[in-house]
């Protein structure tokens, strides 16, 4: 478990105007392990996963991927350094079918201008089978798939990126019981197979669950963290109040 980290934060702070999101904020991720950020509403969990995916950049502090520092521009980049992000909003194309939202823009050409259907369909079954995901056509319309399906389908696109870290803002939220199970089966896929995860949630039994390690983050302070075998979810609720003693 204790490589080295694939990503070192120190001291990262943003604001917007007068709010302080995040302030001084430490972080490391290791791949093959799930750390899980928890939180209440407005605490800085996803201003925190959008500066791990390059959507901002922040004010302060520094970022180092493999030791190495630098600075993640843009989602197109974070993907390039093997950061993969599944956004809460899924960033998905209704109207297209599964196996082009899997490779939204990065589709497989062939003669160098036409994009390979049957590339793209062979690739997007062998994400769902390595997943072990059951998706009922490739060819269906995404607008029509359910909840989970679509989790699963932005999921797979994340893997399919080859994220080193796959970041996951509250992929439960809008899931029932046994969607949000196959979603943490997944998240536990990914770690066997490697990657790392980190899972935004306010589900504490989800998150212990799958986590390796429960950050805490109060009015954009980083206010704890525990190993799972360290803790309860009362502990974790007492820092996610402030009622903590860090
Ligand atoms: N683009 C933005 N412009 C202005 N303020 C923002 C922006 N993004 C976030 N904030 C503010 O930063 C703070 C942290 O927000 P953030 O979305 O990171 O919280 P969160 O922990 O993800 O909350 P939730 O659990 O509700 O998703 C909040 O006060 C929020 O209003
Ligand atoms: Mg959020």
């Amino acid at each position: 478990m204790a490589e080295q980290p694939f990503v070192e934060c120190r001291g990262v702070s943003k604001a917007f105007g007068n709010v302080s999101a995040l302030h001084e904020v430490d972080v490391d991720l290791y791949r093959g392990q799930v750390l899980a950020i928890v939180g209440d509403n407005g605490a800085g969990k996803s201003t925190l996963m959008k500066i791990l995916s390059g959507v901002h950049q922040p004010d302060r502090g520094t970022i180092k991927i493999a030791g190495e520092p630098i600075r993640i521009a843009d989602p197109h980049q974070a993907r390039e350094l093997g950061i993969a992000t599944v956004f809460q909003n899924l960033a998905l194309v209704d109207q297209r079918d599964v196996a082009a939202n899997l490779f939204l823009g990065r589709e497989p050409v062939r003669a160098g201008i036409f994009v390979n259907r049957k590339a793209m369909r062979e690739g997007a079954r062998r994400v769902f089978a390595d997943l072990r995901v059951h998706m009922p056509s490739l060819a269906a319309e995404v607008g029509q798939l359910s909840g989970g399906q679509r989790q699963s389908i932005a999921i797979g696109r994340a893997t399919a990126q080859q994220g080193r870290i796959i970041i996951m803002d509250e992929p439960t939220a809008a899931l029932g019981v046994q969607e949000s199970q196959k979603v943490l089966d997944l998240v536990m896929r990914l770690k066997a197979a490697g990657t790392g995860v980190v899972i935004v949630s306010h589900n504490l039994r989800h998150v212990f669950s799958v986590a390796d390690r429960i950050m805490v983050l109060r009015r954009g302070r980083r206010v704890g963290e525990r190993l799972h075998a360290e803790t309860t979810p009362d502990d974790i609720v007492k820092l996610i109040v402030g009622a903590g003693r860090e």
